[in-house]
């Protein structure tokens, strides 16, 4: 693994330094595969960043999008990350609509859609169940809770390490998740976190010793590169 730590002045450098690195990797992934694959995160902080890559001339059409986790929601609803993103970046490119990879969930049955979204996945990246395909970048970003994605402390969703995609539970609530087994085989992870309320989850995750079950972001260890891009607010202790 290699792992860079990146703490950037404000906001703005952390939302320009977060799109220059992933252009970057864009850059890379198609010039050797002619192909970029990025699984992106929800929440709040990845939208300035969404709304940036939205602004670039990009070779929409072999850019191909996934999501790290949704929120058991519809697709219109408030909480949706796909939706968020939508609105921030895809609905304002013109990205063909079969490279947008939203997960389902409209089966009513949260197990059933993280098994439809495993199958959609295999059958894109052409695996075997068993298999960890590789995506170019996985965006995540970390809740001051120390989760990633919907791998929430304490939850079953840890504990899964031979799929890609599992159910994850927020209070009760249940989410549709990447694996950190599949988080952890993506060529690069690149954490964008943001805020002084994020600080105490970071220095756990980024102690020697901690306990991975209650920070779960320790257990994104990835075989490629790791990037912690944080604002001076959330990096101020390390
Ligand atoms: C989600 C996310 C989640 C998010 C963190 C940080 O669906 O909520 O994917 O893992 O990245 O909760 O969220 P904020 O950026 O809003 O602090």
């Amino acid at each position: 693994m290699n792992k860079t730590v990146e703490v950037l002045p404000d906001q703005s450098a952390l939302v320009a330094r977060s799109l220059e690195l992933i252009l970057s990797k864009l850059e890379t992934a198609i010039g050797q595969r002619g192909r970029f694959t990025i699984a992106l995160s929800g929440g709040s902080t990845p939208k300035p960043l969404y709304e940036a890559i939205a602004a670039e001339k990009l070779p929409w059409d072999k850019i191909y999008v996934f999501w790290g986790d949704e929120r058991y929601v519809p697709p219109d609803h408030p909480d949706s990350n796909e939706l968020m993103a939508r609105r921030a970046w895809l609905d304002r490119v013109d990205i063909p609509a079969a490279n947008i990879h939203a997960i389902p969930t409209l089966e009513g049955d949260p197990a059933a859609s993280a098994t439809k979204y495993e199958q959609h996945l295999q059958e894109f990246f052409n695996s075997s169940p068993g298999e960890f395909p590789a995506l170019d970048v996985a965006l995540q970003g970390m809740g001051d809770d120390g989760h990633t994605a919907s791998l929430f402390p304490h939850t079953e969703a840890l504990k899964v390490s031979d799929r890609l995609i599992t159910v994850g539970n927020k209070d009760g609530n249940p989410r549709i998740t990447f694996t950190y087994p599949f988080i952890n085989s993506a060529r690069s992870v690149i954490f964008v976190v943001a805020g002084a309320n994020k600080r105490p989850a970071l220095a756990q995750v980024f102690a020697p010793v901690a306990d991975d079950s209650t920070y779960p972001s320790r257990l994104i260890q990835p075989q490629g590169e790791l990037w912690w891009l944080l604002d001076a607010e959330a990096g101020l202790e390390l």
